[in-house]
């Protein structure tokens, strides 16, 4: 899988998910825009990427800002001369509450980020993508999107929008050279995960079918497959990755 020639962008590039897909996909070619509202930890990623030998560059944007979003694709147009393949992961978890007990501050910040940001960044990479031969595209969901999981009515709404919007997207889309996907992790050992007290990792790793949790460089293979030419007949597909969670 390569993707020589290619150029990405990926959101919430600064940590995570999103930084394991940004390092695999220049690992692989791409020419990649790390994005991400965190400036900082976007700079450290792409000097990782190219004291590696591996080309990058960051844009700080704010996926929930319909101008910040077109944004990003006028950034990869004048930086790299094109846009090919749009990994849209920048995201927010929800403080646990019940349904009833949320305020409506938590809705509009989750629904803002996680379900209207995807919107965004995939209008604005839509055009791009319509009027210059097509191209790939991979919104991060969560199992949670599929599968009611406590404590998290707005994240699990939000997650369940983003894999209806890449499913609606497929099919419009497909006959313009275009492909959307979604996938949905289990749990990541993200940096926020990874920060936790080691009883608590322990005691979320014992919950899991397999022992473990995931790690972000397993959701980014799949992410990196989804966008690479290899699936060229795969779209408006939403990829579990965790460790069979959702057969519990
Ligand atoms: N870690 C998990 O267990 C897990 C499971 C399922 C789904 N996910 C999803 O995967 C994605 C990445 O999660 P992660 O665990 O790597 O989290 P993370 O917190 O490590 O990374 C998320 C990144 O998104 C950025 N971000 C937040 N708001 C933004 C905004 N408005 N504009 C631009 N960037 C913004 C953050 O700065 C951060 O760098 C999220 O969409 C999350 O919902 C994570």
């Amino acid at each position: 899988m390569s993707f020589v020639d290619q150029v990405a962008v990926v959101t919430g590039g600064a940590s995570g998910i999103g930084e394991a897909t940004a390092k695999l996909l220049a690992a692989r070619g791409a020419r990649v825009v790390v994005a991400d509202v965190t400036e900082e930890a976007g700079a450290r990623v792409v000097a990782e990427i190219n004291a590696g030998g591996g080309a990058a560059t960051f844009h700080r944007v704010d996926v929930s800002d319909a101008a910040s979003a077109q944004g990003l694709v006028d950034a990869a147009l004048s930086t790299y001369g094109g846009l090919h393949l749009a990994a849209n992961i920048a995201g927010v978890g929800q403080p646990p509450s019940r349904l009833h007990d949320m305020d409506v501050a938590v809705w509009d910040r989750i629904m803002d980020i996680d379900l209207k940001g995807v919107w965004l960044c995939m209008k604005a990479q839509l055009s791009h993508f319509l009027a210059h031969g097509g191209g790939s595209i991979v919104n991060m969901a969560s199992g949670a999107g599929l599968k009611a999981t406590p404590g998290q009515p707005a994240y699990a709404a939000a997650k369940a929008g983003v894999i209806a919007l890449s499913q609606q997207a497929a099919l419009e889309y497909a006959r313009d050279g275009i492909r959307v996907n979604a996938v949905a992790p289990g749990l990541i050992a993200s940096p926020a995960v990874a920060a936790l007290p080691e009883e608590v990792r322990a005691q979320y790793a014992a919950g899991q079918p397999s022992g473990q949790l995931g790690r972000p460089v397993d959701v980014a293979h799949t992410v990196a497959w989804l966008l690479s030419d290899d699936a060229a007949f795969v779209s408006g597909m939403t990829h579990l990755v965790d460790g069979a969670w959702f057969q519990r």
